[in-house]
């Protein structure tokens, strides 16, 4: 009879749990379609009229017909998502609750060895510093739902102290990071430290089975940069460079039109950040060759090269000639970039012996040229971030605010259309919701960031410094 009894109430409870699972899966569609419907209106009223040519009237409809498609199969494949989640939940909570009857019976009950994983990621943050405090502890701060700051760790207790109070309340600070490394919740961990510590720290993360953000540049050099893909390499664990400009929407837009052929064949690039007084932590780690690297080059250089060759589509540099010029060292010329000002720790007596700036020129292998122009203090009218493209069918400029497209009518006329796709948008934000995307696997996005590039992008880094040491004599890219 007591036998009946059990198994009826263990019927009777799973009867309740499908009840209440196929509820939550009415729930989740309900939401999803209210989602989608609000991404549409938010798109429609944000969007920035573009000067374009009208698509047809059978163009439309194609459109329409693939959109339709596209979005039947993204419901499909989230329903089959959700039936497998739900099934494993399901399995999960029969056998946490088998669990706990016999700890019960046992003696050996304790509530906190049950309580429910929250199933966020938990990240722990190393360097406190300008560019964590600028970007990303409010970009975590966002991702509050899927991802939970619980090691906060600076050389500078203070800094992280900080950061835990205004934003992460429940997070554990720590001056050393082996320290952080002992909290086995974390499988996250986000370097935010001076270059020369990113691969020691990333090589420990991954090798302790952490994924990794590490923020740019991959590392001083090539040969430390190659530690930390062999570590993601050998662990399976993932590695992820900060590609801030690559969420930039105007060059995400550029980098489209010349996949679809649009500006032709890419044959020549000229690309700049040029500042006028922006040298960042004078006399700090900043410009100290041996803790940062390099300066303009690596620091702003890195990015604009990063994302000229994204755009270009990859090709593969083979011999680069450059200049590297370090002018204002000795002078007492006051920084008066903001940006710069703020970064990194100045010391009146430190060591500035890094270039700020560098120029050169980078061949490719199918046949095409990159000039560039990287100052962190240069005497030019104002700061100025561009790339200009120069391609067989038409032209282009970007500016991280405005497309320039360059391009010819079928009957000659030469015009130019502007594209402006950028209102703002937080790039650093963006590659962390990149990041745990992936990591989640909520939907079916690619990481931006692919190791086989930072290396690509490294080893290009690295022969432009060679060829500035010989005095600009071109060298291989290896
Ligand atoms: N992607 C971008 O656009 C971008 C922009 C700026 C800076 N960065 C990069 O971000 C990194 C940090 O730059 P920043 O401007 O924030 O520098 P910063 O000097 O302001 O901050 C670095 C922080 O790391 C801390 N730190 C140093 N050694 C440590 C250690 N062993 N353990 C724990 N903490 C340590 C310092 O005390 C400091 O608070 C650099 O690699 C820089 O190149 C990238």
């Amino acid at each position: 009879m007591a036998e009946n009894d059990n198994t009826r109430a263990d019927f009777n409870e799973i009867a309740e749990q499908t009840a209440a699972f196929a509820e939550d899966a009415a729930e989740v569609a309900e939401d999803a379609a209210e989602e989608v419907a609000e991404v549409a209106e938010v798109a429609a009223e944000t969007a920035v009229p573009e000067v374009a040519a009208k698509p047809t009237r059978r163009q439309k409809k194609k459109a329409k017909k693939q959109a339709k498609k596209d979005k039947k199969a993204a419901k499909k494949t989230a329903k089959k998502e959700r039936k497998v989640r739900y099934k494993e939940e399901k399995i999960a909570a029969k056998q946490r609750k088998k669990a706990i009857k016999i700890a019960k019976k046992n003696g050996t009950y304790r509530k906190e060895d049950f309580e429910e994983p929250d199933g966020r990621i938990k990240v722990g943050i190393i360097g406190c510093g300008a560019i964590a405090s600028d970007y990303h502890f409010a970009a975590f701060a966002a991702e509050k739902l899927r991802a939970d700051v619980v090691g906060l760790c600076d050389t500078k207790a203070e800094r992280a102290v900080a950061a835990k109070k205004k934003y992460f309340p429940d997070a554990t600070v720590y001056t050393d990071y082996h320290q952080l490394f002992e909290d086995e919740s974390i499988t996250l961990i986000d370097i935010c430290t001076p270059n020369y510590q990113h691969a020691d720290m990333a090589v420990d993360a991954l090798l302790s089975g952490r994924n990794v953000i590490c923020e740019a540049p991959d590392a001083v050099n090539s040969e430390e940069a190659e530690r930390m893909y062999a570590a993601a390499r050998s662990s399976g664990m993932r590695l992820t460079v900060i590609r801030n400009d690559r969420f930039n929407e105007n060059a995400e837009y550029l980098r489209d039109l010349i996949a679809k052929g649009e500006l032709g064949d890419i044959y020549d690039v000229k690309c700049s950040w040029v500042n006028r007084r922006g040298i960042p932590g004078r006399g700090g780690w900043f410009t100290t060759k041996e803790l940062s690297g390099g300066g303009a080059l690596i620091d702003q250089g890195a990015h604009i090269l990063d994302l000229a060759m994204w755009m270009m589509g990859d090709p593969k540099p083979v011999s680069v000639s450059a200049m590297t010029y370090n002018c204002f060292a000795a002078t007492k010329v006051p920084n008066t970039s903001r940006k710069g000002a703020r970064r990194g720790d100045p010391d009146p007596n430190g060591i500035d012996d890094v270039e700020d700036m560098a120029v050169g020129a980078v061949t490719f292998e199918n046949g095409a040229v990159l000039q560039f122009e990287f100052s962190w203090a240069s005497n030019i009218y104002r700061e100025r971030r561009s790339i200009d493209l120069r391609g067989t069918r038409a032209g282009a400029k970007w500016l991280p605010a405005r497309d320039d497209i360059f391009y010819e009518t079928k009957k000659g006329k030469q015009k130019t259309r502007s594209v402006q796709k950028q209102t703002f948008r937080n790039g650093h934000a963006a590659h962390i919701h990149n990041v745990l995307d992936v990591l989640l696997g909520e939907e079916e996005v690619l990481p931006v960031y692919d190791i086989d590039e930072g290396s690509r992008l490294m080893n290009l880094v690295d022969a432009i410094y060679r060829s500035a040491d010989r005095d600009g004599a071109e060298v291989s890219v290896v």
